[in-house]
């Protein structure tokens, strides 16, 4: 699989503000690559850098072959953009938005079928004013693949959703890449990002903090897992302290809560049955995404880093 985008030691400063420091990443044609990070972490001055949108102090940028700084036309032609804060006037309708920017890109596919193709086609006639937030990410999203891109930047698609309407958004995105169409994609959501993302690359303060898979970011940044059950009796339980791997035992009321390493649900398991306890509920929690996501980050957006300051 080739690369779609190459990005070696970008770095981008406002005044002293460093934003983005010595990042380098891959995204391999029809991948979908997350990026995620605190706020003010650099990742869409990431993307936008990359887009050639905001013109980064330093590093090599390469979209299939070319720099968006020197080659600005072929890379409008291979890139399509959904920026963070996209807006387009109230009194325009879907139809009239579509074809604009279909008249800009005439490689692209014809207007009419975009509508089609992401549901638009009963809001045609109304006025982006109008429109729910659901429907105006959607059409965002056709307006980013006016010129049948082959790399799709998403910017915070999601944001300001409705549960039902991320949900559409995910299947959209699956979508954009069944077409073999890369995608990067900026994301607080870590459901999103686990679900949708083949890769994953932490920002903090500018810094590349982890790269991975979804499932090697968990394994490499939480440790262990929890198993929960309820428990009749007042106590009696204190065996499982010594079932191997148990790290913790503890209880609220009728719930019980065991932290430990290894297989830990089979385990416990084991240990209730030959005690003849027999929960019907239980279950274990497996660390996610979202745990390793602020082991690595502290959950908390660090200050901007200054230049000249380590
Ligand atoms: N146009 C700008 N001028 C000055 N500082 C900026 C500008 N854009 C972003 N920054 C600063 O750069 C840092 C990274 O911002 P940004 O790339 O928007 O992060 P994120 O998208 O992760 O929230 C922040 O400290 C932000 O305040
Ligand atoms: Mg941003």
């Amino acid at each position: 699989m080739g690369a779609a985008v190459r990005v070696n030691g970008l770095r981008k400063q406002y005044g002293d503000v460093v934003a983005v420091d010595d990042v380098s990443f891959e995204v391999g044609a029809g991948e979908i690559v997350g990026l995620l990070g605190p706020n003010g972490s650099g990742k869409t001055t990431t993307v936008e850098c990359v887009q050639g949108l905001r013109r980064a102090d330093r590093g090599e940028i390469d979209i299939f072959g070319s720099d968006p700084r020197r080659d600005a036309p072929r890379v409008r032609r291979l890139v399509g953009s959904q920026l963070q804060d996209s807006a387009l006037p109230d009194r325009i309708k879907v139809w009239e938005a579509l074809r604009l920017f279909s008249v800009l890109s005439p490689q692209g596919p014809p207007w009419e079928r975009l509508l089609d193709d992401w549901g638009l086609g009963p809001q045609r006639n109304t006025a982006f004013g109008d429109l729910s937030g659901g429907q105006r990410q959607r059409l965002f999203v056709a307006l980013a693949l006016v010129n049948e891109p082959k790399v799709v930047f998403l910017d915070e698609m999601t944001t300001g959703l409705d549960p039902a309407a991320r949900r559409v958004a995910w299947d959209l995105v699956a979508a954009v890449r069944e077409r073999g169409t890369a995608v990067v994609l900026v994301t607080h959501f870590m459901d999103e990002a686990a679900r949708l993302c083949d890769r994953i690359m932490v920002l903090s303060a500018g810094r590349v903090v982890a790269t991975g898979t979804p499932a090697e970011l968990v394994a490499a940044r939480t440790h262990g897992s929890i198993v929960r059950f309820t428990a009749g009796g007042p106590d009696g339980l204190d065996y499982l302290r010594g079932v191997p791997g148990v790290a913790r035992l503890s209880r609220t009321g009728d719930q019980v809560e065991v932290a430990g390493t290894g297989p830990l649900l089979v385990r416990v398991a084991h240990a209730l049955a030959v005690h003849h306890e027999e929960p019907a509920d239980l279950r274990v929690e497996l660390p996610s995404l979202e745990d390793a996501y602020l082991a690595l980050t502290g959950g908390a957006a660090p200050a901007p880093r200054r230049a000249g300051k380590e």
